[in-house]
């Protein structure tokens, strides 16, 4: 039985492979209606969220599968005192395979471990968030035709930002990629991302605090939230929230064909007159979330694409 738990639990191929189902999946999502029929996907989410677990649950329902779930702690036996161990392994009586979502780093790694069913990470604190990788891998590979050979600029709250933990994580597997790093001294990323991924492994980056100056030699600047969930206190988080807003003025600055993507929600950081430039990416981002999590419940159910 497999897992999703972190970024690089499956191989290079293997992630290729799910990009080329998702692709089909969107050409031709009639072929896919009934792939999960009679499955069920049960959504565990002790913290909030609308993309990732309603992309799920459509996913779900357009493999022709069923849902169950809950959306927050205080609606499950959390709020009793109940460990996730336990929580899935009676869920995972009930369901085929679940997404958990939680505020701990590393919970759904203990649940995976005592779970019957499929464990997907749908988020871990302040750590990883794999399935998000999935969709932005996706969107890259779809909007700029390549995963290798680019310079990508990370910019905002890269030290409670799960999703670029992550996505640094996958993208240092493909050739001749490049980080700058855009983000206050004090949002810059983790030791375990700066050690044990980036210099452990050789990748060039620069860490920076000018997004103007990056702007230029971009291929992909992917703009992110400020954790304010994740803050000790308010007080810092009302600082540095509003550092970088991305506008129209600072898009005069990026290549003709820099792609901007955000893993939403979004605050401040990116001015709403940004959504009508063609480089803005981040709502078909949210799009490619539902077919790449299509394609990922039917590997880790082991369901067979149809052949015609
Ligand atoms: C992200 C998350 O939950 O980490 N959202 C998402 O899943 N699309 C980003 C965020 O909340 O800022």
């Amino acid at each position: 039985m497999r897992h999703l738990l972190r970024p690089t639990d499956f191989t290079r191929e293997e992630i290729g492979e799910l990009i080329e189902t998702a692709q089909d999946i969107q050409a031709h999502p009639e072929k896919y209606a009934h792939v999960a029929d009679g499955k069920k996907l049960a959504t565990c989410f002790y913290e909030p969220s609308t993309r990732t677990r309603l992309s799920f649950e459509s996913a779900m329902i357009r493999l022709g599968g069923s849902v169950l779930g809950f959306a927050s702690a205080d609606s499950s036996s959390a709020s009793k005192g109940e460990s996730v161990a336990d929580t899935v392994r009676v869920v995972g009586v009930y369901a085929d395979i679940i997404a958990m979502r939680h505020p701990k780093e590393g919970a759904p790694m203990a649940a995976a471990d005592k779970s019957p069913v499929p464990i997907i990470n749908a988020g871990d604190g302040g750590h990883q968030h794999p399935t998000q990788t999935l969709t932005d891998l996706l969107t890259i590979r779809s909007e700029k035709g390549r995963l290798s050979d680019l310079t990508i600029g990370l910019c905002g709250d890269l030290k409670f930002g799960r999703t670029v933990h992550s996505l640094i994580t996958a993208l240092i597997r493909y050739e001749n990629i490049r980080f700058i790093l855009i983000s206050p001294d004090e949002l810059r990323v983790p030791d375990f991302v700066r050690y044990d991924v980036l210099e452990k492994n050789g990748i060039p980056f620069e860490e920076v605090d000018d997004l103007e100056a990056a702007m230029p030699k971009l291929d992909i600047l992917y703009m992110t939230r400020v954790q304010r969930e994740r803050f000790f206190n308010e007080a810092d988080y009302i600082r540095l929230k509003d550092r970088y807003i991305l506008d129209r003025n600072k898009m005069k600055l990026a290549p003709e064909d820099m792609i901007v993507m955000h893993p939403l929600p979004r605050v401040n950081e990116i001015s709403v007159e940004v959504d009508d430039d063609p480089r803005a990416m981040y709502f078909r981002q949210a799009e490619y979330g539902v077919y790449i999590r299509m394609a990922l419940i039917m590997k880790l159910l082991g369901l067979e694409a149809p052949k015609c």
